[in-house]
């Protein structure tokens, strides 16, 4: 194992003021946050009445997953008006109360734009079904004919990430079979074809309607997927067939096809021609890095999610390697890293993290006839990674309950599954349910500790859920909440996400990491000897035990400012 300090990556001060550049972004999960009318299900009102819980908490802005109108089948990521909010989540009016406050309180609000693929409710698509074949409103979408002697064969190999075929024949009004449309996701999810120019316009239109009611920019999903090879070609490897891509295989038809770029150029020129600074983060997954970065240059993303980041294993050489690509690649765009380590779509990291070496790349979920995670260990290092996280600098990403310590919900019983892969692959894939459960509030208000007052629950929460409730932690010495709380406190007080990255060599190998941000100096003990800590104050530890002059023990990270002679 070489960890090579030669060629590693040192990173700069930031000298740029954008908000963006260092912003701690807390993405809420609308369905799951706080329920105000008691119905089970999260919503806009829930939200903008503990809005202040976040403020105190020390984020700088909110991303919100989708609220907008849908049926629903894939939690919200299958868009039927985009601009409307779900009944389900309360209405316009209730959005912009919630804007409001949120602007009241210094937070800003990203809203979720799913340009990829509507859902077979939206207009749009309803439209295109009674139309008759190469008309304009099936352009809207990928309709083709299909193959074999009737078409009864989808037009190319192409599966569904959801699992199965990324093709669903329709049938014409007049009762015969028609045409395939394509769908990268769900058969309820078509996907729009970006090369027609109506569809580009729709969407300009879109940005604008949220721009106007002021919202702060966007996370935009699925941007990587958006423009498809010409003549949508057979994939290549037919064991796959663009089910995800691999790392370094050669252009996938479905994935970042190039002319996805001009059209976030042109976004980029809408949210520059609005006042403030309103900023994109693409979930663009593209790797290797240097490839991502191509989508946050100048003139197009805001900031990209770090996947490669978010799918590290916990041990030093990966997270080594993983950190110096990122400011390799970043850095070379003049753009900011961004961290992350949770999120809707991936296993929890206090679970993640418990000893039983899952990646969120391995597997969507971990259901209760699998091997369980130990929680203790679990929480310790996940507590250890964000504590290094929140010191690196660039943008972090924070998942609504990870301040809480929560572990995913392992057990979740397959009748209250509801992510469509669960569906889609007959129960071998358990899907990601289990991190999209309600946040415990108040530990023992109803059965959903304080998610509301009725205790209904679209999810129901695991047992173990009430000791996690954040009155149990708010205030409490040790607590995980408290943790997050000073974490975000002294960063911004030291300005670390504007600052420097530098690794300290001899706190680099297989056992231990650190890294110097100015001059605070940021240790985890990776093994299990205890580690001489050089003197200094400690500002910061993951494990509270941690006083100054005491070493550093297995899974413990520390903020520690230097004595400079
Ligand atoms: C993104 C979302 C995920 C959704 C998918 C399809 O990956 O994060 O939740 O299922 O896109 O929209
Ligand atoms: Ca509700």
């Amino acid at each position: 194992m070489t960890f090579d300090l030669a060629t590693a990556s040192n990173h700069l001060a930031s000298t740029s003021q954008e908000w963006w550049r260092s912003a701690v972004i807390y993405q809420v999960y609308p369905r799951s946050f706080s329920d105000s009318n008691g119905d089970g299900i999260g919503d806009l009102p829930g939200i903008t009445a503990r809005l202040d819980s976040l403020a105190t908490l020390g984020i700088d802005a909110v991303w919100l997953s989708p609220f907008m109108r849908s049926p629903q089948k894939d939690a919200g990521y299958d868009v039927s008006d985009y601009k409307d909010v779900d009944p389900l989540f309360g209405n316009l009016a209730d959005f912009d109360a919630m804007v409001a406050r949120a602007h009241e309180l210094g937070l800003r609000i990203l809203v979720d734009l799913v340009p990829n693929h509507t859902s077979d409710q939206h207009r749009w698509f309803q439209d295109a079904l009674i139309e008759i074949e190469g008309s304009a409103e099936r352009d809207f979408y990928h309709f083709k004919d299909g193959r074999g002697l009737n078409g009864e064969l989808p037009p190319n190999n192409w599966l569904s990430l959801f699992g199965g075929p990324a093709w669903t024949r329709i049938t014409n009004p007049d009762g015969t079979a028609g045409q395939w449309y394509l769908h990268l996701f769900d058969s309820s999810q078509p996907d729009l074809n970006w090369a027609n120019p109506k569809v580009q316009e729709a969407f300009e239109d879109i940005l604008k309607f949220w721009l106007d009611r002021g919202v702060d920019g966007f996370r935009v999903d699925q941007p990587h997927a958006m423009a498809k090879a010409e003549g949508l070609p057979d994939h290549p490897d037919v064991e796959r067939a663009g089910a995800g891509f691999i790392e370094g295989e050669a252009s996938p038809p479905m994935w970042f096809q190039e002319e996805v770029h001009p059209i976030f150029r042109k976004w980029r020129k809408i949210l520059d021609s609005y006042d403030g600074d309103r900023a994109m983060c693409g979930e663009a997954y593209v790797l290797p890095l240097t490839f991502m970065a191509k989508w946050v240059r100048p003139d197009e993303f805001n900031q990209t999610f770090n996947f490669r980041f978010l799918n590290s294993d916990w041990n030093a050489k990966t997270l080594f390697d993983n950190i110096n690509e990122s400011f390799e690649a970043f850095d070379g765009v003049g753009a900011p890293s961004t961290w992350v380590l949770n999120n809707h779509d991936v296993l929890r990291h206090a679970s993640r993290f418990g000893g039983l070496n899952i990646k969120p790349t391995d597997s969507d979920g971990v259901g209760p006839n699998d091997p369980q995670p130990d929680r203790e260990l679990g929480l310790r290092r996940a507590r250890g990674a964000t504590l290094m996280m929140l010191a690196l600098p660039g943008s972090s990403y924070l998942y609504q309950g990870e301040e809480l310590g929560l572990p995913e919900h392992t057990t979740l019983a397959p009748e209250f599954r509801q992510d469509p892969t669960f569906a889609r692959t007959n129960g071998a894939r358990v899907g990601r349910d289990g991190c999209r459960v309600p946040l415990p509030w108040e530990a023992g208000v109803g059965a959903a500790n304080g998610f509301n007052q009725t205790g209904k629950s679209w999810l129901p929460q695991p047992d173990i859920y009430a000791e996690y409730s954040r009155d149990q932690q708010d205030g409490v010495e040790g607590s995980t909440l408290e943790l997050y709380k000073h974490a975000l406190k002294v960063r911004k007080e030291l300005a670390l996400g504007e600052g420097s990255f530098e690794w300290v060599n001899e706190f680099v190998g297989e056992k231990v990491l650190g890294f110097r941000n100015g001059d605070i100096l940021v240790v985890h003990n990776f093994g299990h000897a205890p580690i001489e800590l050089p003197a200094g104050q400690i500002i910061a530890s993951s494990l509270h035990q941690m006083t100054n002059g005491h070493p550093l023990v297995a899974d413990q990270t520390v903020w520690l400012r230097l004595v400079v002679a």
